[in-house]
């Protein structure tokens, strides 16, 4: 009886796997920064299922309808501002129904557990015909991914029962963690304005010495050693917005030459 129960998830957990790791290519593909970073599944055991059964007092065959995460998606990210990007890609699929939303992100769980859950309805054709299930999916970073890891075998461990002294310090690891994921956060930016300055820089330094050999054929010696020698100058200080008025005034030499010309 459980074989066939559990024959749905197991196809939704293959095909919800499948369309997330797919996703990862082709944001790779396009050279795109992908806001996921690995994807993992699992149906849960059955022994599992049968001892969160009896943890809530619902009858086994009362399983399907009642435990959320028989199919369960985990999303592992490598910063906390790529989760609401992956929850937004979620609610917009026409494939799966969101059905509830936990966010113990902005809420850390008294243990010290952070992640962002979405459960969905998912359909799957079998062969006995389409049927829709309930899955769990798992958006975390990997320092949340680490600490919900490790916490989860001294559960297992402990049965449940770990001793106040190991609790206190997984919350104080959860802290920790928690201002590594802010401080990853910030270099982030940081290695996002880095890069923006670079292709910024590079664009204006090219419309500059554009600007610069066109004007060799129209301006006299003297003035394009000039013209040379102040950015020269510019280039060493790196500053972006004198660069631009640099090649701003070089645009309007060209074009009064070009009157000139013309007249
Ligand atoms: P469950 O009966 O566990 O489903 O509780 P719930 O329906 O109140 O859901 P909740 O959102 O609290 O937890 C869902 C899942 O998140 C669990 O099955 C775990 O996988 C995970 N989770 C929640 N809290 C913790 C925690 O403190 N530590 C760890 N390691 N995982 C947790
Ligand atoms: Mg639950």
């Amino acid at each position: 009886m459980w074989k066939k129960i559990l024959m749905p998830y197991e196809q939704a957990v293959e095909e919800l796997t499948g369309k997330f790791r797919q996703m990862v290519n082709q944001y790779e593909r396009l050279g795109l920064y992908s806001p996921i970073e690995r994807v993992e599944g699992r149906v849960k055991t059955l022994s599992s299922i049968l001892e969160k059964c009896q943890k809530k007092g619902i009858e086994a065959e009362d399983a399907p309808e009642h435990i959320e995460d028989i199919a369960g998606i985990r999303l592992i990210v490598q910063f906390v501002e790529d989760i609401p990007r992956v929850v937004e890609i979620i609610r917009g699929r026409t494939d799966m129904e969101v059905l509830s939303e936990d966010d113990y992100v902005l809420g850390m769980k008294e243990s010290g557990y952070r992640s962002y859950h979405i459960v969905v309805s998912y359909a799957v054709e079998t062969i006995l015909g389409p049927q829709r299930v309930q899955a769990e999916i798992q958006i975390r970073t990997m320092a949340m991914n680490f600490w919900a890891t490790l916490e989860h075998s001294l559960q297992y461990k402990y049965e449940g029962n770990v001793p106040e002294n190991i609790r206190l310090r997984l919350r104080g690891a959860a802290d920790a963690l928690l201002a590594m994921d802010s401080e990853m956060s910030s270099i982030r930016d940081e290695v996002m304005d880095a890069q923006r300055f670079f292709s910024e820089k590079a664009n204006v330094v090219y419309d500059i010495l554009n600007n610069i050999q066109s004007l060799y054929e129209t301006e006299n010696k003297e003035a394009m050693a000039n013209i040379q020698n102040e950015f020269y100058e510019l280039y060493k200080t790196a500053d972006l917005p004198r660069l631009h008025e640099f090649n701003t005034k070089l645009d309007a030499i060209a074009a009064r030459k070009k009157r000139q010309d013309l007249s």
